[in-house]
């Protein structure tokens, strides 16, 4: 059972997130036609879009993992980005599509280009499912988009609240 707390609003349903991935991997897929692409799937949050976008995208495709983090149990970020897995895939010459959960501050997409720049991938660009537009720090290009979000703690698939909800098949906020 998903512990969703009382105070939980309703953004966009498990429908409405269908049908989005479903335009993004289409996309996506005219994108990079012919293209050696490597999804990139930055852990833990983006894992439920990564598995749906992944199979929206009707191409070759190598799919590997890091995981990031800076908000820990907390609620605003500790402006510490860590990398606690790293990928052991040569990228280099080869089309780097990132696949993240939510650009919020921006300081881990910042971080993680900059990183990923050094190992000199043939292209690299970010697909994310939301943006938090109202909380940025680091501005970030987000080369596909789902959806823009307010400015609510988001929960719910693949976000967590303090490890919890990352199953909740819907994407919510809570009131604060
Ligand atoms: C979340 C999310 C992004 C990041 C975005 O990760 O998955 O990676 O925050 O926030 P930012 O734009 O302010 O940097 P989190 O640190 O919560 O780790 P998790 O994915 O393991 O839950």
């Amino acid at each position: 059972m998903t512990a969703i707390p009382d105070n939980w609003h309703l953004l966009h349903s498990a429908a409405d997130i269908a049908q989005r991935v479903a335009q993004m991997g289409a996309q996506i897929r005219r994108d990079y036609a012919g293209k050696p692409l490597t999804l990139l799937v930055v852990l833990k949050g983006s894992f439920i879009f990564a598995a749906d976008l992944c199979r929206a995208i009707d191409l070759p495709m190598h799919i590997e993992f890091m995981a990031l983090r800076s908000y820990g149990d907390e609620t605003t970020t500790s402006g510490v980005v860590q990398i606690t897995l790293d990928m052991r895939f040569p990228v280099e010459n080869t089309h780097v599509l990132i696949v993240e959960d939510i650009v919020d501050t921006g300081l881990t997409l910042d971080y993680l280009r900059q990183n990923l720049v050094l190992r000199r991938p043939a292209s690299l660009r970010l697909v994310s499912l939301l943006h938090k537009p109202s909380r940025t720090v680091r501005p970030v290009t987000i080369d596909y988009l789902g959806f823009e979000v307010p400015d609510h703690f988001i929960i719910g698939y693949g976000l967590d609240n303090a490890g919890q909800c990352r199953n909740l098949p819907d994407i919510g906020y809570i009131a604060p």
